[in-house]
């Protein structure tokens, strides 16, 4: 059974709050609904109460991302499968702004989720000014222990898997983006990318100009991935975040176990399968760079 809908949210530690927070409204064109107590900034990309929380920290990592339940499922619900499973997790009450109650997993593989099946819609709408994305898409994370974080998100939480770089990536859904979800065995435990969803090609183009001018390089693309054929760019943020700007992603069909066919594909039908290391291409640098700088 498909537990969950939609990535959330992440929240971030960042080193330089301010400046982070620049890089998000000024530059990706996010709004700020709310700022808690200890100085989190909560914002939106347009309709949620929050997809990016920021938090003030001595160095910058992810901290938590959040996942949305599927319609109809409940908190409890969720819960007893967690239990089932034998998942260490906790209810929270009113632990984030804009959502009244959800389940955190404290730690598997190393990273920190939560779930919930209501967040407030303030609808704060689309910035005028910035890239201002449709809305964010998906994450990759890195872990020692991907093939647990796979075995998590497919066996108990109903993830399908869309397709395999070898053993080293995992893609994941759980609707129809060929990824919400991109888990990386590595020797180390981070955040590899955020990506946010253009609308197409013509605003990736002015996305690459916003960049510019903002004096954050480009470090890949944009150009045609192979899994999940997104047409996407990769640059780091002001606190060292790799961040994915990208359009025209495969559309998963569940039922046909396919991707809507597209005349870039390399296959009719274009199914799920594994794909040699030798094309990832856009991560190899950035693969190498990350583990270098860990
Ligand atoms: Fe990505």
């Amino acid at each position: 059974m498909k537990l969950v809908h939609k990535l959330g949210y992440a929240e971030f530690n960042a080193a330089n709050l301010q400046r982070e927070l620049g890089y998000y409204t000024d530059i990706m064109g996010a709004t700020v609904v709310e700022t808690g107590g200890d100085g989190t900034h909560f914002l939106s990309l347009g309709l949620d109460h929050h997809n990016i929380a920021l938090k003030s920290a001595a160095a910058p990592s992810l901290g938590v991302t959040g996942f949305q339940l599927s319609p109809g499922v409940e908190l409890k619900a969720f819960e007893s499968r967690l239990t089932e499973h034998g998942i260490r997790h906790t209810r929270l009450t009113d632990a984030r702004p804009g959502i009244p109650a959800l389940v955190e997993i404290p730690e598997i593989a190393g990273h920190r989720l939560q779930f919930y099946a209501e967040m407030a819609m303030p609808a704060p709408g689309f910035a005028r000014t910035g890239i201002v994305p449709n809305r964010l898409g998906h994450i990759a994370l890195m872990s020692p222990e991907g093939a647990k974080l796979v075995k998590f998100f497919t066996d108990v939480l109903g993830f399908h898997a869309t397709d395999w770089f070898e053993d080293v990536a995992t893609f994941l859904t759980c609707n129809y983006d060929h990824h919400v979800l991109n888990i990386i065995a590595a020797p180390v435990t981070k955040m590899h990318h955020i990506a946010f969803e253009m609308r197409g090609s013509a605003h990736q183009y002015q996305a690459s100009d916003a960049l510019a001018r903002a004096e954050l390089p480009i470090l890949w693309g944009p150009s045609r991935h192979t899994a999940g054929h997104n047409y996407a760019s990769y640059h780091y943020d002001h606190e060292g975040f790799l961040v994915e700007l990208y359009a025209d992603m495969d559309i998963f069909v569940p039922g046909q176990d396919y991707f809507e066919p597209r005349p870039w594909h390399e296959q009719m039908p274009q199914r799920p399968r594994v794909w040699p290391l030798s094309q990832l291409n856009a991560w190899r640098t950035e693969f190498a760079a990350d583990l270098a700088r860990a």
